[in-house]
């Protein structure tokens, strides 16, 4: 069998979270292959809300395998607190959960080093989540880091402390003021207590060699999909950096995010909001800085899963949207936050480029040039509430126009629309 895909488009938060659980039950198994606590993603289903952070969202169907590749960066604490949050609605993750032992972990000294270089680019400062994301992922590739599988070796100890001590020395060059920092709330010291607590309960959990696993699950005809997290514009190599994430979230990523060939690679769903938003700092060419931008983060309850930041918000970008469909080889696009638009009378599409009058073709080099124009077309908006809609065949015109005008700009079929949070909010309007 092939491991399908499914990625973010654009800045992130689109909505795998909600499109992963309600695809899982076409598969055996989802698996994140990149990225780490910096991603929420959101499920909602019978008036109840969860937002996962490191679990993969298939987990709230129990005959689902869930697992952590080794691509992704895992903050033991958060885990926990996923964990037991999930026991308190009657979830019980440990049965259908398996961590990979090569996946790296982010130390509470991490996040101070995250907080610390933050703070020293000041104004330039990137946006983080503040997870560690950048300096966990700094450190696996400078070889430093340290396993989900090497935590029961007695050796763990010393690695632990010479690391964080390391950590703290370089925290303490840059001048940061290490009181003044409360990670979840806590100091850093009792942070640390309860991440090396965390640490102690990680080691109940199935860690293992994932990529086997995967491997032999597949041929024995067992269905994969793998959940993409952030999305490409924050792609460690083809966002606009530095304003992005540390890892590749592309589809390419989630061949080295789980041990898996190319060849295996199936279907790639690509999905991408009706509009655009972006959380941290960073180019975003289709921003809205009036009351249209009040109201998309308003009905679209834009706030981070994360951090609770407002959202920045935009118009949908197509050549953007071109530029993540070449790079990821997406077959099939899911558009979501349908219903947010309804309350548009016009709705401009960015359709193209141009500089000093040139059109440009493609995605620039460098999307935060200010010289950059952006070119509109304009599309009609529907007006009415879409939460009544339960067949595709209800779609109303002007919502239909306003994919058919996608679909015909980028070539692809887009087969799921989404009209509302909640998993059965979901419309197929192409069989997948
Ligand atoms: P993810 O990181 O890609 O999983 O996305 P997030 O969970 O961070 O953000 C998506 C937000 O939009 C969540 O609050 C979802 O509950 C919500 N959402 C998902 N699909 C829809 C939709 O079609 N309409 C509306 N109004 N909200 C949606
Ligand atoms: P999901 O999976 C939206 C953004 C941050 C910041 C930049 C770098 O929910 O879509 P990092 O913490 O990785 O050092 O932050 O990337 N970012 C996200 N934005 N959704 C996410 O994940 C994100 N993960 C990171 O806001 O601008
Ligand atoms: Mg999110």
């Amino acid at each position: 069998m092939k491991v399908d895909v499914i990625l973010g488009l654009q800045w992130g938060d689109e909505g795998k979270g909600k499109i992963v659980d309600v695809l899982t039950p076409r598969y055996d198994i989802i698996a994140r292959f990149q990225g780490g606590p910096n991603a929420g993603h959101t499920i909602a289903f019978q008036g109840k809300k969860f937002v996962l952070h490191t679990i993969p969202s298939g987990i709230f169907h129990p005959l689902t395998l869930n697992v952590i590749g080794n691509g992704v960066i895992i903050d033991p604490l958060i885990l926990f607190r996923e964990i037991d949050n999930l026991h308190e609605s009657g979830v019980q993750p440990e049965h259908n959960l398996v961590v990979s032992g090569r996946a790296h972990l982010i130390l509470p000294t991490h996040r101070l080093l995250d907080a610390a270089l933050e703070t020293g680019k000041g104004a330039a400062k990137i946006g983080s989540t503040l997870k560690g994301i950048g300096p966990a992922y700094t450190d696996k590739y400078g070889r430093n880091g340290i396993r989900a599988g090497q935590i029961k070796d007695d050796t763990f100890p010393v690695l632990y402390h010479q690391l964080r001590d390391a950590h703290l020395e370089t925290v303490h060059h840059l001048g940061f003021d290490i009181t003044s920092q409360r990670f979840e709330g806590m100091t850093f010291e009792i942070y640390e207590q309860q991440w090396l607590a965390a640490v102690e309960r990680m080691k109940s959990l199935t860690i293992s060699d994932t990529e086997t696993l995967l491997n032999r699950l597949l041929d024995e005809g067992k269905k994969v999909l793998a959940e993409g997290a952030q999305g490409t514009l924050l792609d460690i190599d083809f966002g606009s950096y530095p304003f992005v994430t540390s890892s590749n979230t592309i589809s390419a990523g989630v061949c080295s995010g789980l041990g898996i060939s190319p060849r295996r690679i199936g279907t790639i769903y690509g999905i991408f909001k009706a509009y655009c938003t972006r959380v941290g700092s960073g180019p975003f060419p289709t921003e809205l800085f009036d009351t249209d931008g009040e109201t998309l983060r308003r009905e679209g309850n834009e706030f981070g899963a994360t951090t609770g930041r407002p959202r920045r918000c935009g118009w949908l970008d197509l050549p953007a949207l071109q530029y993540a469909i070449m790079l990821n080889g997406i077959n099939s696009l899911i558009m979501m936050k349908s219903d947010v638009l309804s309350h548009f009378p016009v709705i401009p599409v960015c359709t193209g480029y141009s500089r000093e009058g040139k059109l440009l073709e493609g995605y620039p080099f460098d999307a935060g040039d200010p010289e950059l124009k952006t070119l509109y077309r304009e599309m009609k908006g529907w007006q009415m509430p879409l939460d009544q809609i339960e067949k595709p065949e209800d779609i109303p015109g002007f919502l239909e126009d306003y994919i058919l005008f996608i679909e015909e700009k980028v070539g692809l079929p887009i087969h799921l629309v989404s009209t509302g949070p909640d998993r059965s909010q979901t419309l197929v309007r192409k069989p997948l």
